[in-house]
């Protein structure tokens, strides 16, 4: 008997429920083939939810998240929730004490993308720092947001960031790659000398735990300069909360664009999967927006869930795609609808 997960499904805002549909498909297609079983909980959350009933991320829809065995999320126009109105992507990362966000990026056969040689992952912090919510204005000239950053939630995510870079330094053994495993801490100690100071302290002292993984630090703006001249250097990036989302569309956009670019949210008792990219307002509705990222976040919960097999099989599915070319999105010089691609990587699934 197939193993049978319950999947709180928060598809969101623009192309969020196009993109969560087809990552459904691709999930379907596997239970077709004998896999685990897929129930669904879908919720409401994000702008268009805040528009109908006044709140961005109901109460409900936050039980039904940490009830379910995983969360799958499209995408939320945060931008257009008026102050006051509900974070429902903070919410979530919080309540769901997540911590962390992975974001992993290499170059794939078949795509053409700026960096040659890019496969890296990004370990980014998503519940304080920048995004803590603490913004006020002083007097009618000045306003102020408060960068929390604290040696737990640093610990938290340095920890990750080490796991990460031990399972890639397992698969790097295994398949004979010389490519030095290292984790790059991102800061700017030389001006936020006490948030940025407790966070590489925190790093520092995870370090010393992985005395196998090489460990360096760079400054922010370093840093994105070095990922454009020499992105082959980087392997794992260890960011606090603005600079990992910063780094983290920098480093997708030197692999093969946010339309591939998927990622995992993953604490001790919950986890959620969402794709990098926004909501696409421009194209929202059409039909054309590529579903990769999505489909290959709905891998990372596979391989988060224990399936790896199936993880393995979505991502051979869609590289397979990708690589034979016939089949793209207009994001990567295609023309294909999301539909058609959708189709192309439930056929590879099944071959
Ligand atoms: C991301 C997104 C979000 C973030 C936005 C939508 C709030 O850019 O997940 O990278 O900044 O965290
Ligand atoms: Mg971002």
């Amino acid at each position: 008997m197939a193993e049978s997960y319950s999947i709180c499904v928060l598809p969101g805002d623009g192309i969020g429920p196009e993109v969560v549909d087809c990552a459904r498909r691709v999930l379907d297609a596997l239970s077709a083939a004998g896999g685990p079983v897929f129930v669904y909980d879908v919720q409401p959350a994000g702008h268009g939810t805040f528009l109908e009933c006044g709140e961005a991320m109901p109460a409900a829809s936050m039980a039904a998240a940490k009830a379910a065995d995983a969360v799958f999320l499209g995408a939320m126009d945060v931008a257009e929730i008026p102050s006051g109105g509900g974070d429902p992507l903070g919410d979530l990362r919080i309540e769901l004490e997540v911590g962390a966000s992975v974001r992993p990026s290499r170059t794939l056969a078949g795509i053409v993308s700026p960096a040659a040689d890019i496969d890296c992952v990004v370990v980014r912090e998503v519940t304080e720092g920048l995004y803590s919510r603490i913004e006020y204005m002083v007097g009618d000239d000045a306003a102020c947001a408060v960068r929390v950053i604290s040696r737990s939630a640093s610990t938290k995510t340095a920890r990750m960031a080490f796991e990460q870079a031990t399972a890639r330094q397992r698969v790097r053994a295994a398949v004979g790659t010389d490519k030095p495993t290292r984790v790059t801490s991102v800061h700017k100690i030389g001006v936020l000398k006490l948030t940025d100071g407790l966070f590489l302290e925190a790093c520092a002292d995870v370090a010393r735990d992985y005395p196998n993984i090489e460990y360096e630090t760079k400054n922010i703006d370093a840093c994105a300069m070095e990922m454009v001249r020499e992105p082959g250097h980087f392997d794992v990036i260890l960011a606090t909360n603005a600079f990992g989302d910063i780094l983290s569309d920098v480093a997708a956009g030197l692999a093969a664009g946010l339309g591939l670019a998927a990622s995992a949210c993953i604490g001790d008792r919950w986890a959620y999967f969402e794709p990098v990219h926004g909501t696409a307002p421009d194209i929202a509705g059409r039909g054309i927006a590529n579903p990769c990222a999505t489909i290959l976040s709905a891998a990372m919960m596979l391989r988060h869930l224990g399936e790896d097999a199936g993880a393995d099989a979505v991502e051979a599915a869609v590289y397979a795609v990708l690589a034979q070319g016939d089949v793209r999105t207009g994001d990567l010089g295609g023309t294909a609808s999301s539909a058609e691609m959708t189709d192309a990587i439930v056929q590879a699934l099944s071959s």
